[in-house]
């Protein structure tokens, strides 16, 4: 029975030890497969071109300047907005882009300078300028894509980017 002992005492050493060297082999794997995955995905970033939409000097306060980006056919504003806010640049902070395709369903917003607001006519959302587009009523079910601006020694305003999903874009689909 002592040699017995011996033995089941080996095996179980020698399947503890299997067993721990079987769970770093799976976990190094599952990392290179992680990995490899990682590097072999697509992009799901969706890159804007740098594009020159105005010059400060373009703007008054409160009056929204049509522009276009990231092109033709995607319009928008840029609206000084006459104090500080979320992603506003400038001497101020004070000047924003956004689209003014309603990321709901597509309709053309209108500025409404009294509360600074994007406006909806096809089902009513609203969209606050001075809060990063943020939704504040209605059936859109994202905020409103703010631009990435950035103003040049010259006052000269670009686009770098945007901060959601333009509205029926193909480029969206992944
Ligand atoms: Fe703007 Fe529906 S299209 S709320």
């Amino acid at each position: 029975m002592k040699s017995c002992d011996k033995l089941v005492d080996a095996g179980r050493r020698h399947f503890l030890s299997s067993a721990g060297a079987m769970t770093a082999a799976a976990a190094a794997v599952s990392v290179l497969s992680t990995e490899a995955k990682a590097d072999q995905a697509p992009s799901t970033l969706i890159r804007y071109p740098k594009s020159r939409l105005g010059n400060v000097a373009d703007l008054k306060v409160n009056e929204p300047l049509a522009v276009n980006y990231p092109d033709d056919d995607a319009p928008g504003v840029l609206i000084k907005l006459g104090q500080r806010v979320v992603g506003g640049v400038g001497a101020d902070g004070d000047i924003v882009g956004f689209t003014t395709v309603c990321p709901h369903k597509g309709f053309p917003l209108n500025y409404v300078a009294s509360d600074k607001t994007m406006n909806c006519p096809g089902h009513y959302s609203r969209f606050d300028c001075e809060k990063g587009g943020q939704q504040i009523w209605g059936q859109a079910t994202q905020n409103l894509p703010q631009y990435t601006l950035r103003i040049d020694e010259k006052g000269d305003i670009y686009a770098e980017g945007v901060d959601e999903l333009l509205y029926g874009r193909l480029s969206n689909v992944l």
